[in-house]
Formats: C-alpha cells, structure tokens, sequence
C-alpha cells in the first residue's frame, strides 16, 4: 500500500518525506486556505520535495474551465495529479486529460457506481471519502471495500482506490485490508502509525540495560 500525505503545508511534508515512507501528496481548496499560501507555488513546492504523485483540485466547475485548470496544473511539474470533482463536467474533463496523458485523481466518490465511472473516465486514482461517510452515520469503509472488489474482477483497470478522508490509523489498516492501492492520511495520523505504547516503554527498557553494560557501539 502507497502513502500519500493529505495536507498542502510544506513543513510537515517535508518532515514526512525524510522518513522515505511517503510516496506522494494530496491536497484540496480547504487544505490550500489553510496554508494561506498561493496555491501554484504550494504545489511546485510540494512537487519538489515529494516525487511521486501530488494532486492539485481545479476549481471551476465547467468542462471548458476546468481543462484550461487542469492543464496549468499538470504544467507545473511532472508528478502533478490533476484533482476533479466526481460531476459529470469532472468526469469529461478526467477523460479529456487522462486522453492526454496527464494524471487525474477522481475525488469526492461517495458511491460504487462513481467509481465504476470514473475508472472507465481513465482517472489514474478515485478517492472515496470514507470519514465523510461514517460522519453521517454510513459505513465509510464498506465503500472502500466494495470498490476495491468490483475493480479486482476486471484485469483492464487501471484506476488505483485511494483511501481519502481517513480519521485515524484504524482507517488506514482497514483500507489495506480491503485491498486500496493507496491511503491519503493527514500528518497527525501518519505519525499515530508509527507509534505504540510497548514500542516506547520496550525501547526504554532495552536503553536502561544497554546503559548498564557501560558499552558502546561507536
Ligand atoms: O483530501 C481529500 C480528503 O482526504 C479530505 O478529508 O478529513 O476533509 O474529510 P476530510
């Protein structure tokens, strides 16, 4: 399973990217507002620190408007993944773009039948938002598995699930378990992954009887 990073602030990715654990980025508009940075020069940025994918949204939501996006986007680096939304126009555009060669991450996929969509649009990746569907009471995970089954009877498509909108490291591993090629995770959780209690309190253990032998390594 791929790592991407959900969030546009530059810091943190980087901070991330030095484990060598991460292998691309995502963002959107809220995470771009976020920053309170120019969104062009976030993504250049981001696309210079990370080498795999990093998906930038386009914001208009008309098919001529959004190709025009697409393509500036696509323009600023090779490892742009141009975002749209899961419309119809969206969908027109990811298979203008995808034609083209360029990249398109289908977001904002909240049912099976999208994706089957935007997988015969040519979307290199189709994000179902399974946090946005468990806050309303729905079972976000269960998406994620039956699209990962429906794509895996069809040895042609080449759409990767992305997990998206992922709350905590119970997510991501219920993602993994179903199969999704790739889970976007905010920096807080990928952190809480690399974490445990009896990892720390074993570490400190083992340090206190190294401590002892008065040895050293180096
Ligand atoms: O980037 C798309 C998605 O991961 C957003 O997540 O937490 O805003 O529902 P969230």
């Amino acid at each position: 399973m791929k790592f991407f990073v959900d969030s546009a602030d530059t810091a943190e990715i980087r901070d991330l990217a030095a484990t060598g654990l991460v292998d691309g980025v995502t963002t959107n508009p809220s995470l771009i507002a976020k920053s309170g940075r120019p969104f062009l020069d976030v993504i250049a940025e981001i696309c210079a620190i990370v080498g795999g994918p990093v998906s930038a949204e386009v914001a208009a939501t008309d098919h001529e408007t959004m190709l025009a996006e697409g393509r500036k986007l696509a323009g600023l680096a090779s490892n742009v993944a141009v975002k749209v939304p899961l419309t119809p126009d969206g969908l027109r555009t990811c298979k203008a773009l995808s034609d083209d060669g360029v990249a398109v991450n289908v977001t904002l996929c909240f049912s099976a039948g999208q994706a089957l969509l935007a997988a015969k649009a040519g979307a290199a990746f189709v994000s179902p938002f399974a946090g946005r569907l468990d806050d309303i009471g729905h079972d976000g995970m269960a998406l994620i598995r039956d699209i990962c089954a429906i794509y895996a009877n069809y040895d042609d498509l080449r759409t990767s699930v992305l997990a998206a909108s992922v709350r905590g490291p119970a997510h991501v591993i219920e993602a993994a378990r179903a199969g999704a090629h790739v889970a976007t995770v905010p920096p807080g959780v990928l952190r809480q992954l690399f974490r445990h209690p009896l990892t720390d309190a074993g570490l400190e253990a083992f340090l206190a009887d190294w401590r002892k032998t008065g040895q050293s390594i180096l």
